[in-house]
């Protein structure tokens, strides 16, 4: 076993020091050293989206991010994303949307549409499509998605978007 590294960073506002071996990747870290299982495996090649969380602020597929690269990083995972008053709107709006079967690309979906959603308040049924290209879905068809987080920039950005359209 190769020699284990000291890595720190923040995860979901908190510092955090973790024990890792060079060759880890940050998604074997957040689950299995960490048990921030919220962040979910696919395909563990960078193919579904499924282990998406934020790396200072950027969606990142953290089966490809290696947790030694994340000394002094910001990491944003779905545990991160409600709030002690409950959930975040775009939790609601993927859950009253149905957005959802199985659940296994939902934690990666909804960490992009955090991401596109600071950078994009308001954004069109073509940009959100082509942001979230890299997230796929076995289960819902992607229109239910698409619906939810459509409802998630209104509930965000209310009225000012509106007005903009
Ligand atoms: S598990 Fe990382 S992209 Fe599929
Ligand atoms: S809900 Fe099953 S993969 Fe998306």
């Amino acid at each position: 076993m190769a020699a284990q590294r000291v890595v720190t960073t923040n995860i979901n506002g908190t510092q955090k020091s973790f024990l890792c071996e060079p060759r880890q990747t940050l998604l074997e870290v957040l689950r299995d050293n960490l048990d921030l299982t919220g962040t979910k495996e696919g395909c563990s090649n960078g193919n579904c989206g499924a282990c998406t969380v934020l790396l200072d602020g950027k969606p990142v597929t953290s089966c490809l991010v290696l947790a030694v690269e994340c000394e002094g990083a910001e990491i944003e995972t779905i545990e991160g994303v409600a709030t002690k008053d409950g959930l975040a709107p775009v939790q609601d709006a993927f859950l009253e949307n149905a957005a959802l079967q199985c659940g296994v690309c939902t934690p990666g979906f909804i960490m992009s549409t955090k991401a596109m959603l600071r950078e994009n308040p308001n954004p069109t049924e073509e940009e959100i499509r082509f942001y979230l290209a890299g997230n796929l879905c076995r289960c819902t068809g992607y229109d239910k998605i698409i619906d939810a987080v459509q409802d998630a920039a209104q509930r965000q950005c209310g009225t000012a978007c509106s007005n903009e359209t």
